[in-house]
């Protein structure tokens, strides 16, 4: 179904809303900075003398040497939009229409990237420039440390935890197609955040397509498989943020530099690519994605952000091939459990998500359970591990036919 005007504009302003964030990171940041600074003079002299001695102010100018390390590197992602089919960052901007927005989530309905957009006909540019809030700016704050996850060598431990057993899945389940043939294996990433799952399973030869609707996600794995060439170009402080758990400076100040591996370093005939957009809206429309239209499906970490889990499943089970396999690997930290926004969210326990699955029509096996974090600071003193649930499932049977709530809908009070 082709976008309306209404989506156009509501894509445009999510956008800008974006661009608006990763221009406005180096203010705010330096600012938050400069509160503690300010709360130092709030001290009495004696008090001042003694942080004085710690050196505590001299951290506070190197963390600000750090923020505005990063706000030069946010804005060379930022620096080309035409990815989204706006000419220059101001003119992204001016699509803004000034409003709060409350969560990212986009409804692309493109399935291809460049974004079409008519400077005709599009919305009348209103100049009450986005503001950004902190739930935008935590957006992009997670965009870094979700770039170490992905990119950087100090992210290896994670993917060595969570893509590895996945991508050892894949082999294992193809191992009768040989290696100059994987080409024909057509997998799927939804949920495919900076891309590096995506990329490593188009490396090892496989036809591989990533889905994400992220702006801050979908600019960020552009600017770094498209524009980035050489191994450890950039160099960020993704720890500069908060001075909490943190053992010691170095904690706090520690650079990273990504990425870890040439992007360019695909062969030229690997079948990669990334689509922009809802996973619901692009694969759950039957006259968009054909059934059984994918030889693998592999969900990392996604599937808790279903509002409805039922039609998640319904989705992967049709788009998947006889003989395929879905592989999947992740918690269950359902993402929109006390939304605020009036969004519905089904809540299932781990059995009921299995059981679900298994009367869709999908055979589990191979099911584990790999202990392992997300976006970690291996330095801070608090870390949260997760039990992620990892398995592979077949096909078996047709799903039971959907019933009418198939269909997300926004509740109304
Ligand atoms: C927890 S992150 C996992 C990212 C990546 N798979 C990883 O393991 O690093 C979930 C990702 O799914 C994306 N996402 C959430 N809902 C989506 C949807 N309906 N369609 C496409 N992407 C979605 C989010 O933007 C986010 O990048």
């Amino acid at each position: 179904m082709a976008p309306t005007k209404e989506d156009m504009m509501e894509e445009h302003r999510v956008f800008s809303a974006v661009i608006s964030t990763f221009n406005n990171y180096a203010h705010y940041s330096l600012a938050a900075n400069n509160r503690r600074r300010k709360d130092v003079y709030l001290l009495a002299k004696g008090d001042q003398d003694l942080l004085d001695k710690l050196g505590y102010k001299h951290k506070l100018d190197e963390a600000d040497k750090a923020i505005l390390v990063n706000a030069q590197f946010l804005s060379e992602i930022v620096s080309d939009t035409k990815i989204f089919g706006l000419e220059s960052q101001e003119e992204a901007e001016d699509f803004g229409m000034g409003a709060e927005h409350g969560q990212t989530h986009s409804h692309s309905h493109s399935q291809d990237l460049p974004h079409s957009h008519s400077h005709s006909d599009g919305p009348s540019k209103r100049h009450s420039k986005h503001r950004p809030s902190e739930f935008d700016m935590d957006k992009l704050r997670s965009t870094l440390k979700q770039l170490v996850r992905d990119w950087s060598e100090e992210g290896q431990p994670e993917r060595e935890a969570a893509y590895k057993p996945m991508k050892d899945a894949l082999v294992q389940h193809f191992s009768h197609v040989p290696v100059d043939a994987r080409h024909t294996i057509k997998v799927l990433v939804p949920g495919a955040g900076l891309g590096r799952l995506a990329y490593d399973i188009a490396k090892m030869g496989y036809s591989c397509r990533g889905n994400e609707f992220s702006h801050y996600m979908l600019l960020t794995s552009y600017f770094v498989l498209n524009k980035t060439t050489e191994i450890k170009k950039h160099t960020f402080y993704p720890y500069v943020h908060s001075f909490s758990n943190a053992p010691n400076r170095q904690s706090i100040l520690q650079a990273v530099s990504i990425p870890d591996v040439a992007p360019s370093d695909l062969p030229s005939d690997a079948d990669f690519s990334l689509v922009a957009g809802d996973f619901e809206e692009i694969f759950g429309d039957p006259e968009a994605t054909e059934d059984g239209d994918w030889d693998a499906i592999m969900t990392c970490f996604f599937i808790d952000t279903a509002k409805n889990i039922v039609n998640y499943l319904r989705i992967l089970h049709r788009i998947l091939a006889p003989g395929g396999v879905w592989i999947n690997i992740g918690p269950l930290l359902w993402h929109w459990e006390n939304n605020n926004t009036n969004d519905l969210s089904v809540e299932l326990d781990l059995e009921e998500v299995k059981t679900l699955a298994r009367t869709i029509g999908f055979e589990i096996s191979n099911e584990a359970t790999i202990p392992t974090t997300y976006t970690n600071n291996a330095q801070s003193m608090l870390g949260y591990v997760y039990n992620a649930s990892f398995w592979t499932a077949t096909k078996i049977g047709d799903p039971a036919p959907p019933r009418a709530l198939t269909h997300i809908a926004q509740r109304d009070y």
